[in-house]
């Protein structure tokens, strides 16, 4: 967490009174029976704990970072009607060839232009042998944006951020982009299909989850205690696999941020700051569009008739790129 930035909610007041207790304590000398001193040891102690775990539920958003490798001019040249944003661990080079080489390599779909970048964070380790092989793949393919937070698991938010400013600074041309991650089999054609007659204002579609309840067991992935998020249940919100929205929420979403502490779940802080600003979820045209996982049997038609399918693993989805090729061929 990042001392400067301005949260405008209060941490819990829960915490304070044992930790005072403890400074009055000590400053007045108050003499107390042995017991005492124990119990507040403790109370001392889980408030102390429980400071270390609210740390890890937020991330260090607002802040100012910066753009180590940028493509300043791209979007504004291209005008693309969509953008495709993909998230990436920064060692992930196969699952962004990949990309590239299947639905990354769609550039014109039903007379739209659509671009795609890739997002990375910098290593923790500061390795100059990866910065280097990043640096050579982004003057060869023109689609890295890397911003100089630390990349890993849980700073996610700060990447989904990142990436809102960067769409709203250089894409002033553009209708809509998809956050949408690396290892996602995405059908292009059927999504540009669906947002051209989508609305074109505070528009954000996806597979949207309504009344999901917070995830207390703390050996969750998702794990959210009380004292760092005490409302039950999330606000709806849409999944991080994959959402589309319109190229006004950017701006707006970042307006949010500022009133919103930025918890490390990426999508749910997206359905937080919506929720902030008024603006709900629009459910995609029906529900079988973006799908979280592969079905177990497939129809004949069934890759040319989802927009979005999690194949399992970058190497999958390129078996499932050639069988929907073979499908788009096949007259699907
Ligand atoms: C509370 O914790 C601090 C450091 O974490 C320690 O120095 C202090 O002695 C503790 N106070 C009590 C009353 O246990
Ligand atoms: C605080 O954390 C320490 C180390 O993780 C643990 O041993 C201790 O039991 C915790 N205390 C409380 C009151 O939860
Ligand atoms: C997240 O990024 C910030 C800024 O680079 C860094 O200080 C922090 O250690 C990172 N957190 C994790 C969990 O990687
Ligand atoms: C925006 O895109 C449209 C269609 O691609 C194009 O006609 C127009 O000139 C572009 N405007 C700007 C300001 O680039």
């Amino acid at each position: 967490m990042h001392e400067k930035t301005p949260w405008t909610r209060a941490r819990p007041r829960l915490l304070v009174p044992p930790f005072m207790l403890g400074i009055v304590i000590y400053i007045f000398k108050v003499p107390l029976p042995l017991n005492f001193w124990r119990a507040t040891s403790v109370l001392n102690q889980s408030y102390n704990n429980m400071t270390t775990e609210i740390g890890s539920y937020f991330v260090a958003y607002p802040h100012q970072y910066t753009f180590r490798l940028d493509e300043p001019i791209r979007c504004q040249q291209e005008s693309p009607f969509l953008v495709l944003m993909i998230p990436v661990a920064i060692h992930n080079r196969e699952a962004r060839d990949i990309i590239r080489n299947t639905w990354g390599k769609e550039t014109t779909v039903l007379g739209k232009v659509v671009s795609h970048f890739f997002l990375l964070g910098v290593s923790r380790e500061g390795d100059k042998l990866l910065d280097e092989e990043v640096l050579q793949e982004s003057r060869r393919h023109k689609d890295i944006l890397q911003s100089s937070f630390v990349d890993s698991y849980n700073n996610l938010t700060i990447k989904t951020m990142v990436m809102f400013e960067w769409l709203s600074s250089h894409c002033p041309n553009t209708s809509y982009a998809m956050k949408v991650d690396s290892d996602i089999f995405l059908n292009v054609q059927k999504l540009v299909d669906m947002l051209l007659k989508a609305p074109q204002h505070r528009y954000l579609t996806g597979h949207v989850v309504r009344y999901a309840a917070v995830i207390r067991d703390q050996t969750s992935k998702w794990f959210l205690p009380v004292s760092a998020f005490p409302e039950p249940t999330y606000p709806p919100y849409a999944q991080g696999l994959g959402y589309v929205f319109s190229l006004d929420l950017p701006q707006k979403i970042l307006e949010a941020s500022l009133h919103v502490k930025a918890i490390y779940i990426e999508d749910v802080y997206v359905g937080l700051c919506l929720r902030h600003i008024g603006i709900a979820l629009t459910d995609p045209p029906h529900s079988g569009l973006f799908m979280e996982m592969m079905p177990l049997l497939t129809s004949s038609c069934y890759w040319t008739s989802v927009i979005t399918t999690i194949p399992g693993s970058s190497q999958q989805l390129l078996d499932v790129w050639g069988m929907y090729e073979t499908q788009t061929q096949s007259g699907c």
